[in-house]
């Protein structure tokens, strides 16, 4: 959500800053500013993209070598120009960027009005500029003890990038539960709040933790905690390369990001499905399998398109390791007082690591006592760091906001986690775990026969593309993809979409059936297949649509349906990794017809780190 970036070094900071501003964009925001320093502090900024952004500071002088930049989603105060970052303290000692929220902001604010300052802007930020300010000039202390100072009195959540007036040649740059990485340069440091800014400039990171304080000057970096305590810096070598964040020749990263799924699930089960010793191995979590053999039960949390993956973890852990699951929305698991016994395994799933009620939720787990594991995209972000064991997805950064690599590659390892532990207490057959590695094998190549009817699924959605309203309907394994179809339509075309276990459709939904009514139904031939016949035939029955995903050779229902999308046949417990792919196209062309921003939708931001 939002997004920081910074730049001490020798170069011109503005382009490297609205360079990095977009790359950061996919993020979400609705306004964006930048600080530079020369031998005084400039400030740009205005409601709208970075382009809008540019447009306002052409003809300006945008020189200096320092600088910070940022994207707002705005919490406090409506998107316009006043409320855009950065913030100037009252005297103008002291600009701010800051990504998250300070929750006390109003009664410091009032304390700091009462000592005779005032405020252009709504935002809570602008509190914390000026309560950095009013600790700087009373106390007369430095620049960086006023900002650690400031810190102490803080309640919420932040990723900050401070320059002082007095102290120009320096930043100061402090997290607290928003990401914050620096990329140490030769004689220059870039600051941003994930890798992708900096990755075009060098390799070498240096994540930042909470309650670190890092004081970065062009030759040098000193790291501490907000109580002053001196800490090592950790350099760490990113894994990731520039073509991995670029379009590559596609007109959207949402459709780079569906057709990368040959590779990416490839990339998933890499080193971890061995198809000639015919094994699973997850080393991440390989010593907590035995805890996972006899826990009495998982609780797997997560929101959204990760929520969803841990549905369908929920079936794949029930129906192998026999194990009871119970999937929880992580915002309504932290504050509901939940139930959480010292042996429950907790599985928190994430794309990006970074989401704010994941990782409260995970920190309630871990003091409750039980053992959290993570399954995340982001390396190095802070759900691995805060779990105690887990699996990367591997699916290579994702940049388009409505998930779906992401989805798939979740998808995989809980499968792969519930063979191993399944196998491993004997709930499932060698057999079977052997036709299912086996299988994986041949997934990707499903998958890009699934990719092939891009045109017809094209073709198709241009028939929907006017729709308001759209039902999605599925059973078993497959009903949690119903629910990602109408997600993935809902967010990037904003057509109202509900997806359900088909069977619940009696139960209320089918009295929205009529002739305007599309029903996406996933009805692949399984154990539920003449359930799902049945459901089919009582839309028909009412005139709606249907545009029903089947297996290849289905002739039954290709007789009733309005449209089918074949797919190639595979084990019922994979299905969900095949039949979601023609609902990620059909969303995705629907919201191309329509004129819609795919990979940015309106409202929306890709990780959400505040509550
Ligand atoms: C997915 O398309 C959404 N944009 C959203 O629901 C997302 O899955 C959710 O915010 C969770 O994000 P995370 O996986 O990064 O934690
Ligand atoms: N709470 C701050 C604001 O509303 C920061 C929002 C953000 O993270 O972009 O301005």
């Amino acid at each position: 959500m939002c997004g920081i970036v910074g730049y001490i070094g020798d170069k011109q900071a503005y382009p490297i800053l609205i360079n990095g501003l977009k790359r950061l964009e996919y993020r979400g925001y609705d306004s964006a500013g930048v600080a530079l320093r020369t031998n005084r502090t400039q400030v740009f900024k205005c409601k709208g993209k970075v382009q809008d952004l540019e447009n306002h500071a052409k003809g300006s002088d945008v020189s200096g070598s320092i600088g910070i930049g940022h994207t707002r989603w705005a919490t406090h105060g409506e998107p316009n120009d006043q409320n855009a970052h950065p913030h100037s303290s009252m005297n103008n000692k002291f600009v701010i960027i800051h990504n998250g929220i300070i929750e006390n902001y109003s009664s410091l604010k009032e304390k700091l009005i009462k000592r005779g300052y005032t405020f252009q802007s709504d935002t809570d930020t602008e509190v914390l500029a000026n309560l950095i300010e009013y600790i700087y000039l009373k106390g007369e202390v430095s620049a960086e003890l006023a900002v650690r100072l400031a810190l102490t009195k803080v309640v919420g959540a932040y990723g900050l990038v401070v320059i002082c007036d007095d102290e120009p040649d320096k930043l100061i740059a402090a997290r607290k539960g928003s990401p914050l990485v620096v990329g140490v340069g030769n004689g220059e440091y870039f600051l941003a709040s994930d890798a992708t800014p900096i990755i075009e400039y060098t390799n070498s990171v240096i994540y930042l933790n909470d309650n670190d304080v890092a004081i970065i000057s062009r030759d040098e970096l000193v790291l501490k905690t907000i109580q002053n305590d001196k800490l090592t810096p950790h350099i760490q070598q990113l894994d990731l390369d520039i073509e991995q964040i670029e379009k590559g020749g596609y007109d959207h990263f949402m459709l780079k990001e569906i057709f990368e799924q040959t590779s990416s699930i490839h990339d998933t089960i890499r080193g971890r499905i061995s198809t000639t010793n015919k094994e699973v191995f997850l080393g991440g979590i390989n010593d907590v399998i035995p805890q996972l053999v006899n826990a009495r039960r998982i609780l797997i949390i997560g929101c959204g398109t990760s929520w969803h993956a841990g549905m369908v973890g929920e079936y794949l852990f029930e129906e192998f390791a026999r194990i009871p699951v119970e999937v929880e929305y992580a915002s309504e698991f932290r504050y509901r007082n939940p139930v959480i016994f010292k042996d429950d395994i907790v599985l928190a799933i994430s794309q990006s690591g970074e989401t704010a009620d994941t990782l409260a939720a995970i920190k309630l787990a871990k003091e409750a006592g039980a053992t959290v594991l993570g399954i995340c995209n982001v390396v190095g972000s802070s759900i691995p760091r805060e779990t105690h064991a887990g699996v990367y997805t591997h699916a290579g950064p994702e940049i388009g906001v409505a998930s779906t690599k992401a989805f798939t590659a979740q998808v995989t390892v809980l499968t792969m986690m519930a063979m191993l532990v399944g196998y491993r207490k004997g709930t499932l057959s060698k057999e079977v775990y052997q036709e299912l590695i086996a299988e994986f094998a041949n997934l990707p190549e499903k998958i890009k026969r699934i990719l092939d009817k891009e045109e017809d699924i094209k073709e198709l959605s241009k028939k929907y593309m006017d729709s308001t309203n759209a039902l999605y309907l599925g059973r078993g394994f497959l009903f949690p993809v119903a629910l990602e179809g109408a997600l993935k339509l809902k967010e990037i075309s904003y057509i109202h979409a509900e997806g359900y276990p088909a069977a619940e459709m009696k139960h209320g939904p089918i009295a929205l059936i009529d002739e305007q009514m599309p029903v996406f139904v996933v009805a692949t031939k399984d154990k539920s297949y003449e359930k799902i016949v049945s459901n089919i035939q009582e839309v028909k029955a009412r005139k709606g649509h249907v545009i029903a995903i089947v297996t290849e050779g289905d002739t039954v229902i290709s007789e009733m349906a309005d449209h089918v999308v074949e797919i190639p046949e595979t084990l019922e417990p994979l299905a969900p990794l095949l039949t979601v792919i023609p609902f990620q196209l059909i969303s995705y062309y629907i919201a191309v017809y329509r004129g819609c921003n795919v990979d940015q939708p309106r409202n929306l931001a890709k990780s959400v780190t505040v509550e």
